[in-house]
């Protein structure tokens, strides 16, 4: 019998479970719980406190096959902007009642998990894997604020107010979850503006925060444009910040609207984009390497903000890694993401898919294309490619798709220019390193600044409460959600009432 040691680590709180789609009988029960929604046409709008809800009624359609509706949602006008703006209100409620309220939701989104799975699959082109993670992580990122809210530390402290929540489509619940639940559990009032693409999961989501009770002045919802809504939104001085993830161009237009119109003390956390590396040296164990860039590279079809881009491999190992990453590269099966075989869905949307392709036959024409592997024609797919880059510098913006860059190396003193050109980027996100060289592994983690890094595995999928995500530079302000310190940010200090 092995006794633990009595000072054994015990988590003082446990994540979702989700279901393994590689075990037939989860596999089934997924199939069950989600296949009466396989037709379902939803119905979303602004939800607001005063109950306004006008504007212009736009459709949405499924990425995997665009003529093919998936609902209707009405996109806020000014005026219902205007409505959410004059009834927000702080959620008086005590941290206790806010805790329950927010794991009340957390089991309210799996008591509705097939609808969300058949949704975030219709809606935002996921693979089954990827509707099962991220609800896990919505589910967890409810639960895991709800537990910090009522540490003694937090638990006296007041909120800063009203807090705008601005998030993007690659995550469509998880993310606009979190941001609502860490504003919610300490307090605040929120208005939240999910992204153009992916309206429906938000509305369904925020209608199960009002069932749990959570008052409507203390979550309203206001689909709409970045541009319009969320304009008005960042630069009104009756809120008092904005809680952001998309792109660094976006985070500094809202950056500069913060300037403008709120006070100096307001918050703003932007979680943004990344040119994320992976060296994989000489001494890397090839089979797992290959199968990591293949996960960090392509799964989500390369829509994650944590994704591979860059990946420097040795010269010696490079002619045998790049035949093995190509034999990979051909298994994989890009189709309709409602099928649990898809290992790649569609990209987005239409532009997005436009710009990608366009990207990749830009490197086609160069003669840089080293692989790219077949992809439907209906609907908006990307093969997943793989470009090699002239020099190892030659990185300057993010792809947003299943587009892998390549460089080779050579001498052990090029790691260094590696870690100098990683970081010269600005970008700082995620890297990933495949060595089984203790020295080389603490030599490159010392000195790449990036937020998460990642050595002998991938480099995506950051878990709740036990491995924070955010990054440095231009890839976001900090402070990392999912960790202890995410929280903290949206209160006023206890002794003086300044945000802190
Ligand atoms: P985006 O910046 O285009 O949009 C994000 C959100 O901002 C959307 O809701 C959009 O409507 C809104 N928006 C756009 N213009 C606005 C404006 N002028 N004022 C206020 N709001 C505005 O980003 P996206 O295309 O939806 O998402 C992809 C980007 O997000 C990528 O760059 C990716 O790396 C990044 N991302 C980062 C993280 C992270 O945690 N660091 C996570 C996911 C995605
Ligand atoms: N948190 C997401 C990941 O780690 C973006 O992939």
């Amino acid at each position: 019998k092995v006794v633990p040691p009595a000072d054994i680590y015990l988590p003082e709180r446990i994540n979702s479970r989700g279901y393994d789609l590689a075990v037939r009988e989860h596999l089934n029960r997924y199939q069950e719980l989600r296949m009466p929604y396989a037709e379902k046409i939803w119905r979303a709008g602004p939800l607001t406190a005063e109950g306004a809800n006008s504007g212009e009624e736009i459709t949405i359609c499924n990425p995997a096959f665009p003529d093919r509706v998936v609902g209707y949602v009405i996109e806020a006008d000014a005026e219902t902007v205007e409505y959410a703006l004059d009834a927000a209100r702080p959620w008086d409620a005590t941290p206790e009642e806010r805790a329950e309220k927010l794991r009340r939701i957390a089991d309210l989104y799996e008591a509705n998990e097939g609808e969300f799975y058949a949704l975030l699959t219709r809606e935002a082109g996921k693979s089954p894997v990827d509707t099962v993670t991220e609800l896990r992580e919505a589910v967890d990122f409810l639960r895991y604020y709800a537990s910090q809210c009522e540490k003694p530390e937090l638990a006296g402290r007041k909120p800063r107010g009203v807090i705008a929540c601005i998030s993007p489509w690659n995550f469509p619940l998880a993310i606009f979850t979190g941001q609502i639940a860490a504003a919610l559990a300490a307090g605040n009032g929120v208005i939240a503006k999910p992204a153009e693409t992916t309206p429906l999961v938000a509305f369904m989501a925020t209608r199960l925060f009002h069932l749990a009770g959570v008052p409507e002045t203390a979550i309203q919802l206001l689909p709409g444009t970045g541009a319009e809504v969320g304009g008005l939104l960042s630069g009104d001085a009756r809120i008092d910040g904005v809680c952001f993830t998309g792109s660094v161009n976006t985070a500094q237009v809202i950056n500069r609207s913060i300037a403008d119109a709120l006070s100096p003390d307001a918050l703003l956390i932007a979680e943004t984009g990344g040119l994320n590396s992976m060296i994989v040296d000489s001494s890397a164990l090839p089979e797992q390497a290959v199968k990591d860039v293949i996960t960090s590279a392509f799964q989500s079809a390369g829509q994650r903000c944590s994704a591979l881009r860059m990946l420097y491999v040795h010269q010696d190992v490079a002619e045998q890694f790049i035949e093995m990453l190509s034999g990979a590269m051909d298994e994989l099966t890009v189709q309709d993401p409602w099928y649990h075989s898809t290992d790649v869905g569609p990209v987005i949307d239409a532009k997005a898919q436009e710009s990608i392709s366009d990207y990749i036959d830009r490197a086609k024409a160069e003669g840089r294309l080293i692989k790219q592997i077949d992809a439907p024609e209906e609907g908006h797919f990307v093969g997943p490619a793989v470009i090699r880059v002239n020099g190892i510098n030659d990185l300057e913006r993010e792809v947003f798709g299943p587009v892998l860059h390549l460089a080779l190396f050579g001498k052990q003193e090029q790691l260094q220019d590696i870690i100098n050109n990683v970081n010269g980027r600005g970008y700082g996100l995620t890297a990933g390193l495949h060595t089984r060289i203790k020295r080389r592994q603490n030599f490159i983690s010392d000195r790449i600044h990036v937020g998460n890094m990642y050595v002998n595995r991938n480099q995506i999928g950051a878990v709740v409460g036990t491995h924070p995500f955010g990054g440095e530079g231009l890839s976001g302000t900090g402070p990392k959600a999912g960790g202890p310190h995410y929280l903290p940010r949206f209160y006023v200090d206890e002794m003086t009432n300044d945000p802190v």
